[in-house]
């Protein structure tokens, strides 16, 4: 494992952390973690070196916390790893809740203090929202009351809102998406290195676009990279770009199965800074430009969607409609939606919008669900 210095108090935390959004569910059902095999893979993680976990309040329907909690008090390693979780900003109207709500963290994941703290999914309207309702006296008494070692913020807004947020408070760090596919979007790259000049690490999220980077090598894809001669997987790929660049300070990834997390870690041994060659660079930018053009629902599969009260997949809708693009397959596209159960397919919206208020991409899902019933439908 190669690790990173930290922020101003030079932690050396390993470049790949392990992001419990995506742990392995059973049943289909996300509020359902399997216990047992998600326990395996971040002990394998943490055996092979891995010092940061990090979850939040709504990941797996509320589970991921007390499944990280359980796991630590269990295994006797709450020392061992540095614990990041987040303030759900989405669920909270009074400025008492965010006092209960790091509280009620506290209990669920059985510590007395959380390493890493993040003000969850700030945006332009709820950065001002929580100024309103005294979060900076709040972030104060976290700290102070050492609750919390070091405060930061998750972000996917634009990068001019970005800096703004950088600017008016000193935040320890903060935590943005980036990707090959995404950097020119959101905080991107700009963001990124906007951070760095302040002095603020910078952790990434959605490093393989939530899985959409691990694509299968078939059609143009292949071709485009059978032209490059580069010896890697595109989730190898995905993720040395990423730790090439010396202003990232950590990775995280959201592995699913025992598979990725032996895969990530292998490359998380060996991709350091400047390590991408010239051919693997040229292959990003070929392949930034196809998958850019070709994908028109930038759904990267988090699940904050997941409350729908039609229990609509509403991920794998948007998979479908964009793998029917990228491997111009709209038959096998057709084909799995035609086997979906009836009730949860797109055209049992109801459109309540509870989906569009959660989504971190804001996207328009309303209407690309009605656009996806019809392309597989008519
Ligand atoms: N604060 C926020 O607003 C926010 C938002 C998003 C994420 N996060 C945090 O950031 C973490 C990382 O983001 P992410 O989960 O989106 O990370 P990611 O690494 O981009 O996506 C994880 C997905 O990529 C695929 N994958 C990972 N490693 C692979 C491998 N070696 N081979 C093949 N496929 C692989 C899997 O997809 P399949 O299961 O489809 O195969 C996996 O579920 C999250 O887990 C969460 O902790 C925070």
């Amino acid at each position: 494992m190669l690790y990173r210095s930290f922020g101003k108090d030079n932690l050396s935390i390993s470049q790949l952390g392990f992001g419990c959004m995506r742990l392995p569910i059973l049943d289909g059902d996300v509020g359902k973690i399997d216990v047992e095999e998600a326990a395996h893979m971040v002990q394998k993680a943490i055996d092979s070196g891995v010092n940061y976990i990090d979850t939040a309040w709504p990941y797996h329907n509320g589970q991921s916390e007390i499944f990280v909690g359980d796991f630590l008090e269990k295994t006797n390693q709450r020392d061992k790893v540095y614990l990041a979780t987040k303030l759900p900003l989405f669920h909270l109207d009074e400025t008492t809740d965010f006092y209960a709500t790091l509280d009620k963290q506290l209990e669920k994941l059985k510590t007395s203090y959380f390493d890493f703290y993040l003000l969850h999914n700030i945006d332009d309207k709820k950065w001002d929202k929580i100024i309103d309702m005294g979060i900076f006296d709040f972030n104060k008494y976290a700290k102070e009351s050492g609750k919390v070692k070091h405060l930061g913020f998750s972000f996917h807004d634009d990068v001019e809102t970005f800096k703004r947020v950088i600017d008016s408070y000193d935040f320890d760090f903060c935590q943005i998406q980036l990707n090959y596919m995404d950097e020119n979007f959101q905080a991107g790259l700009e963001g990124l290195r906007y951070a760095n000049e302040k002095g603020l690490p910078v952790i990434i999220m959605e490093p393989i676009k939530g899985g959409k980077l691990a694509f299968n090598l078939k059609g143009e894809l292949k071709e485009i990279w059978d032209k490059h001669n580069v010896n890697l997987t595109p989730p190898q790929l995905a993720l040395k770009y990423l730790w090439n660049m010396p202003e990232v300070s950590l990775v995280l990834s959201g592995m699913s199965t025992m598979e990725h997390v032996e895969d990530n870690l292998k490359s998380a041994e060996s991709f350091g800074i400047d390590s991408l060659a010239e051919n693997e660079k040229n292959l990003i930018k070929e392949l930034e430009g196809f998958l850019v053009s070709k994908t028109e629902i930038d759904c990267t599969s988090c699940k904050y969607c997941s409350d729908c009260p039609q229990n609509i997949p509403i991920w794998d809708v948007f998979t479908l409609y964009n793998n029917s693009k990228i491997y111009d397959d709209l038959k096998g596209s057709i084909g799995s939606y035609s086997r979906m159960d009836p009730t949860r397919r797109a055209d049992s919206c109801i459109e309540c919008g509870l989906c569009e208020s959660v989504c971190p991409q804001n996207l328009t899902i309303i209407d690309y669900l009605k656009t996806c019933h019809k392309t597989f439908t008519e």
